[in-house]
């Protein structure tokens, strides 16, 4: 086997579910999370439309040995990888002088630290038999606006952005790097903070549009992989409805 695959973390909930899915119409898949049932849940309903569909469980907290594992992955299917997505993450909530430096440093393995080691073994002519060509990290609006009580998300996003933009010049003109920013999507990483809750208000804060679907992430997703965006690199694109915009 070596034709060219997406490979998308993430891929088991929300966001990263929607744009795998989205893009099982045209693309192969790798496809990475940490649940295996839900993982192979969704990698069934992409194998649907006939492209090919691999699954990667892997936990992204161990991201130190994460190359490693990627890239025995990768020679043993003899596959390669075009374009990267990057949806893992996860957030705590609490005020800065209860944080511990355990829980940082788990944050920004999962958000930042998986993305570089994913990134740099893509680039390994010896472990992937492809050519990388696209990559969208997701970051969030709060990298800029900021969120209070999460302080190591923010950070970790903040670092994305930074990232972004740092491998857009690094890695041109033979790779895209962009990243989308979005807004509040109830998914699996909002329910947890929020399950006590069924009021919506509690955790939706005001938008200018209509409230958005993961699949509104999707699209973008797809866009910024695209031949259509060969023109796009080092953007970081709100996803938010308007939401970042200061309330009248
Ligand atoms: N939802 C929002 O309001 C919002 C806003 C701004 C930015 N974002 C960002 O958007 C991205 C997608 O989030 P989402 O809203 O789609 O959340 P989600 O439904 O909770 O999905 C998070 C994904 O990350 C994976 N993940 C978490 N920890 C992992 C680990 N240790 N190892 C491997 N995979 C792990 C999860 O896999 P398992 O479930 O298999 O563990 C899941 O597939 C995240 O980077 C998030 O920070 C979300």
């Amino acid at each position: 086997m070596n034709q060219s695959f997406t490979f998308i973390t993430g891929a088991s909930s929300g966001m990263g579910e929607a744009t795998a899915k989205l893009l099982s119409l045209d693309r192969n898949l790798i496809l990475n999370g940490r649940d295996e049932a839900r993982l192979a849940a969704v990698g069934d309903a992409c194998a649907e439309h006939g492209n090919q569909v691999l699954l990667f469980p892997y936990d992204l907290e161990k991201a130190d040995g994460l190359a490693a594992t990627l890239g025995a992955f990768l020679r043993e299917e003899g596959v390669g990888v075009e374009a990267f997505a990057h949806f893992t993450g996860i957030t705590e909530v609490l005020p800065i002088s209860k944080t511990k430096y355990s829980v940082g440093l788990q944050v920004m393995n999962i958000n930042y630290f998986s993305a570089t080691e994913i990134i740099s073994t893509l680039l390994k002519r010896r472990v992937n038999a492809g050519r990388l060509e696209a990559i969208v990290l997701t970051s969030s609006i709060v990298a800029t606006v900021g969120k209070k009580h999460q302080a190591h998300y923010c950070a970790s996003k903040g670092a994305i952005n930074a990232l972004t933009v740092a491998l857009a010049n690094e890695l041109a003109p033979s790779v895209r790097v962009n990243a989308i920013a979005p807004g509040s999507f109830k998914t699996r990483i909002i329910q947890t903070l929020f399950a006590d809750t069924s009021d919506d208000a509690e955790w939706a804060p005001p938008t200018l549009l209509l409230p958005g679907a993961v699949e509104d992430v999707a699209r973008v997703a797809r866009f910024l992989l695209s031949e259509d965006a060969c023109y796009l690199t080092g953007q970081i694109i709100n996803v938010d409805g308007g939401e970042r915009f200061p309330k009248l």
